[in-house]
């Protein structure tokens, strides 16, 4: 098929490219200029594990191409994908004039059947609003409208494509829904289903899935916090309730709160949607509070330790800024605030990430930047500094084991504040460190151990 895909973030230059690998023409197009520059130079601007390889065999084989200009990729399309940015606006809603401005610029363009697809999170409505809008050129006889939510992750994006659990396909029409399931047959040859549903539903959908992680996480944060309180351990709730198999394994590490370009804006937009409709979402309204909170729960944990709320003669390491591992993805990292906090408390910082440095500094304050060492290597992060946080829970940072930190712990009294659980606390017991996490009890401090 010849398919053209607006908005090459990472949910476009993912799909753009898993599409063109599974053998389709596939024209990506984005108004960012510097960015299409890069593309059609073989560089891909964002990190996703496996992205390479196939993004470079696609374009070797002519199969993928990147343009500014839409009348370009358009017109010889049997699909168009929509995947430009739907941030939150000012009250939580979702902010949709990425997707109505180019529904605009589809109208005069669209000469032959198309099917124009959703694959931004929108919503409810946001598909009627489109259909109007392109009908307002076109007859309507020679397009459709889909939802097609995506629920890819970012750090497993590529995998989560080509072997998605389920897709998601929200159309009236049989025409639309035929092609749809031609295009996702390959991606699903292991049984996987191809849900067909009406449209408001699969737009729903994707709120519903992404509200319901964040309510599990948060759900989980909070059972941390009790824990702390009455000198119980997460660890072995984790297990001792995940292994219900109606709760399930996944979703049930307690940490420092959820962050990314998603969750947060996905659990305000569907609490924003329900109040417009007269419906109070208290829930959802409950998770974004108490995550909130949580971000900066382990800075609480810092002053109670030091005994102060002044850091200002202290340097603290950080050890990761994106929002989880393998990505470079910062926004709403809980980085971002914890970073923010320390320094307006007077303190330095020397921060190492992995990938999310660049990306950090783009999105965080100046006074931020001002106060902190960035370095390129975990073990520089640990030179001279009151105490580690470990803010993201990349793969590097569990290896070395807690006592493989040798020269570290040798040369000073290391006291770590731990916002992803990573180390075991037997361990850390034996390492002789300090050792503060999430819902479990710290070790080698008397001060933060319960109270009988
Ligand atoms: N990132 C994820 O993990 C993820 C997962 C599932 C769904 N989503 C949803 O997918 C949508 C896109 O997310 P993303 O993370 O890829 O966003 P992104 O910000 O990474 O990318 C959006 C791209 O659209 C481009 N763009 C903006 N306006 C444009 C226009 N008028 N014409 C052409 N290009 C334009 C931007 O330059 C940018 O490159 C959002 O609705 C998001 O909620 C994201």
């Amino acid at each position: 098929m010849n398919i053209a895909v607006i908005g090459t973030g990472y949910v476009g230059l993912v799909s753009g490219t898993c599409f063109a690998d599974s053998g389709n023409h596939v024209t990506c197009v984005d108004i960012d200029r510097e960015k299409v520059e890069q593309l059609n130079n073989g560089q891909i601007p964002i990190y996703e594990p496996g992205l390479e390889t196939i993004f470079a065999r696609s374009r070797r084989e002519g199969r993928l191409h990147f343009t500014t200009d839409i009348a370009e990729a358009v017109p010889d399309a049997d699909i168009v994908f929509l995947c430009l940015p739907t941030p939150p606006g000012g009250d939580g809603q979702a902010d949709l004039s990425a997707v109505m401005a180019v529904a605009k610029e589809l109208g005069p363009i669209v000469n032959s059947y198309t099917v124009i697809v959703n694959k931004s999170t929108v919503p409810v409505g946001t598909g009627d609003r489109v259909e109007k809008m392109i009908g307002e050129h076109v007859d309507p006889e020679l397009f459709d409208v889909v939802s097609n939510p995506e629920f890819l992750r970012e750090g497993a994006a590529v995998e989560d494509f080509k072997y998605p659990e389920r897709v998601v396909i929200g159309t009236g029409s049989e025409q639309a829904a035929e092609i749809m399931t031609t295009l996702y047959e390959p991606f699903v040859r292991s049984g996987n289903p191809i849900i067909v549903m009406d449209r408001r539903s699969a737009e729903l959908t994707k709120y519903a899935a992404n509200a319901m992680l964040a309510t599990k996480i948060t759900f989980m944060n909070e059972i941390a916090n009790i824990c702390e309180r009455v000198g119980a351990n997460v660890d072995h709730i984790r297990r001792g309730i995940g292994t219900d198999s109606r709760i399930g394994k996944r979703f049930l590490f307690a940490g420092i709160g959820y962050g990314g370009s998603c969750f947060p804006k996905d659990v305000q937009a569907i609490h924003h949607t329900a109040g417009q409709h007269g419906y109070d979402f208290r829930i959802v309204d409950s998770v974004m509070k108490v995550n909130n909170e949580q971000k900066i729960s382990i800075v609480k944990k810092m002053e109670d330790y030091f005994g102060t709320d002044d850091f200002s003669d202290m340097t603290f390491g950080i050890w990761g800024l994106s929002f989880k591992p393998e990505t470079d993805d910062i926004r709403e990292a809980p980085a971002l605030y914890i970073a923010d906090e320390l320094v307006k408390r007077g303190a330095t910082l020397r921060a190492y990430d992995p990938e999310a440095i660049g990306t950090f500094k783009q999105a965080t304050t100046r006074e931020v930047i001002d106060n902190t060492t960035f370095v390129h290597d975990q073990k520089d992060a640990l030179v001279d500094i009151n105490a580690l946080v470990i803010c993201t829970e990349w793969n590097e940072f569990r290896r070395p084991t807690i006592d493989g930190l040798e020269g570290w712990i040798e040369a000073d009294d290391p006291v770590i504040f731990d916002g992803r659980n990573l180390y075991d606390l037997e361990r850390a017991r034996k390492a002789g460190i300090t050792y503060i996490s999430v819902g479990r009890p710290a070790v080698g401090t008397k001060e933060l151990e319960p109270a009988d």
